[in-house]
């Protein structure tokens, strides 16, 4: 049982050090039965995330919402849907937090608002030219009758960037810009009442008491002067450059952001989603003046791959401590496919963002990913800096494949007609207890999508205390990261080991990740944890050992 520890305890720059749990509420657990997770479900569960050995959770969007985009879409960001709870729930649920020794971060997002955002609503009810459609990003169209897009731009979720709207006449109107899904239309951040009003947010959530926030698309806000088109490249690298993407202006709502959490004291942070490369492009959101994290998803869509992981582990403590921060690691989140099935598969770089399924020409191979994923997760837990975890993945859960196209929601199948797959396979609820309804999710059985059997078999309650099983390997690690100080240490590369290893020590510690098949003979000291059963003393092929040295 790790050592219990208060908020009180934690130095007042808790994150650079920190392990964060990712909650998603739609699907960790239901507190009334209704199929869809809840904030009295989270209440419920959380003294086993304490257990777990984490020091602070961050929860995706629970804000009032027609649930589009799963909560992303926010039509109120100062109460708490329905679906999820009350706002009174949500105070409780910070309040239960603390309590147990978590930090607690919520999630912002700024880029855009749900259509059922009453601004929206005015945006639509006044004419073009108003000062309410000057909050959203209205244009008229081309063509001769304006029935063009203002721009070639692409949703990231598929289809055109652009939706028309009909004005309050009937007649066809103006277009306006979403970024993604045609319910989430994009805000003008050139307007100062869009400043305002998030300002009146973090403020709003800082009073109840958070310790943080989770900026969505923190690299969207700012689009470029006069809207020029964008170069269309199929299948483009992660952290691609656009005229919508990390302009240089999105700098300042940070800056301005950073002296409001200050105002709180020095102990709120930010952490920013921003699908930046390189690193060294990145790190400028963590300039000292601005964001204190940044997710690493150049780590995240790294292979494990002894060459790879140097060079990304290198890039990325060269990137954020050039800006004095510590790096963040991650392997998974609600967004791309969970890593014990996308290391079961040939690599591909950017971590297959839109989703496995039914038809993908790959299907995973789940006793090789699961293998690599916990080798994978010893690695990343033995950094220094600070590490993001996605619920589920200290069960080892794989990514949900056969969901049937019925039941899916996420708005990038739709959008692509079912050519993508989306996100819906890591979004599945979570199993706590191999003989309950819904494997513990609730008591109806009653799920927004169906769970697989397998589910049964590593449902919590199977792993818990279950020498080897996933669960207790994560408990281990985290545990010992927390015990040895390792989120402040310092890495050391061992050299002299083979082309397929990654080696490192950070203080008692010494770690070896056996990225290849062939064997490899262990170092001195004692071994405190291995993902794999050794074999004849040596450290078999996808396996990672921490060997301590007194
Ligand atoms: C990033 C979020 O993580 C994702 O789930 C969401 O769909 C988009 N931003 C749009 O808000």
């Amino acid at each position: 049982m790790p050592a219990p520890h208060t908020i009180a305890d934690s130095p007042s720059d808790w994150w650079n050090h920190a392990v964060i749990y990712q909650i998603y509420p739609r699907s960790f657990a239901d507190g009334d039965g209704d199929g869809v997770g809840d904030i009295p479900g989270i209440i419920s569960r959380l003294p086993e995330i304490a257990d777990l050995g984490v020091d602070a959770i961050w929860l995706s969007p629970f804000y009032t919402s027609p649930q589009k985009d799963a909560g992303y879409d926010v039509a109120d960001y100062c109460d708490v849907d329905p679906i999820f709870g009350t706002l009174s729930d949500a105070e409780l649920l910070i309040d239960t937090a603390h309590q147990l020794g978590l930090r607690i971060i919520v999630d912002v997002v700024p880029n855009h608002s749900s259509d059922q955002h009453l601004w929206f609503h005015q945006a639509l009810a006044t004419g073009p030219g108003s000062p309410e459609r000057a909050r959203y990003m209205f244009r008229e169209g081309k063509g001769a009758a304006g029935e063009l897009p203002p721009n070639n731009w692409e949703s990231v979720f598929g289809g055109p960037a652009w939706t028309r709207i009909s004005e309050a006449d009937g007649s066809p109107g103006q277009w306006y810009l979403h970024l993604f899904d045609a319910s989430q239309p994009d805000f003008d951040w050139k307007n100062p009442e869009v400043w305002e009003l998030f300002r009146n947010v973090l403020r709003f959530w800082l009073d109840r008491g958070v310790d943080g926030f989770r900026v969505d698309v923190a690299h969207g806000l700012i689009k470029e002067e006069g809207l020029p088109d964008q170069e269309i490249v199929v299948n483009p690298p992660i952290g691609n450059r656009g005229p919508f993407w990390d302009q240089d202006g999105v700098h300042a709502v940070y800056q301005d952001w950073r002296k409001i959490l200050e105002s709180y004291g020095p102990d709120r942070m930010m952490c920013a989603e921003a699908w930046v490369m390189p690193l060294s492009k990145m790190a400028h959101y963590v300039r000292n003046d601005e964001m204190h994290q940044a997710f690493n998803f150049g780590y995240l869509a790294t292979d494990f791959d002894a060459q790879s992981l140097k060079a990304i582990i290198n890039e990325s403590l060269e990137a954020f401590g050039g800006v004095g921060s510590p790096s963040t690691w991650v392997l998974s989140n609600h967004d791309v496919v969970r890593h014990a099935s996308r290391f079961g598969t040939a690599f591909m770089a950017g971590g297959h963002p839109t989703g496995i399924g039914p038809l993908s020409p790959q299907k995973p191979d789940a006793a090789v990913g699961l293998r690599k994923a916990r080798a994978a997760s010893a690695v990343m837990l033995a950094l220094p800096g600070s590490a993001y975890l996605y619920q589920g993945e200290e069960l080892g859960l794989p990514e949900v494949i056969d969901i049937p196209d019925d039941d899916r929601q996420d708005p990038t199948f739709f959008r692509t007609h079912g050519e993508r797959y989306g996100r819906d396979g890591c979004r599945v609820p979570l199993p706590w207890d191999a003989a309950a309804p819904a494997y513990g999710f609730n008591t109806t059985g009653e799920t927004w999508l169906p769970q697989p059997t397998v589910f049964g078999e590593l449902a919590r309650s199977n792993q818990i205390g279950r020498e080897g099983s996933t669960l207790e390997l994560y408990r281990s690690l985290l545990e010992l990261r927390a015990g040895e100080n390792l989120g402040e240490g310092t890495l050391h590369w061992q050299e002299g080991w083979a082309d397929h290893v990654v080696a490192f020590t950070n203080g008692r510690i010494t770690v070896i990740a056996n990225t290849g098949e062939s064997p490899v003979e262990l170092p001195p000291g004692d071994v405190v944890v291995t993902t794999s059963p050794l074999e004849a003393g040596q450290l078999p092929g996808h396996t990672t050992v921490w060997v301590r040295n007194d």
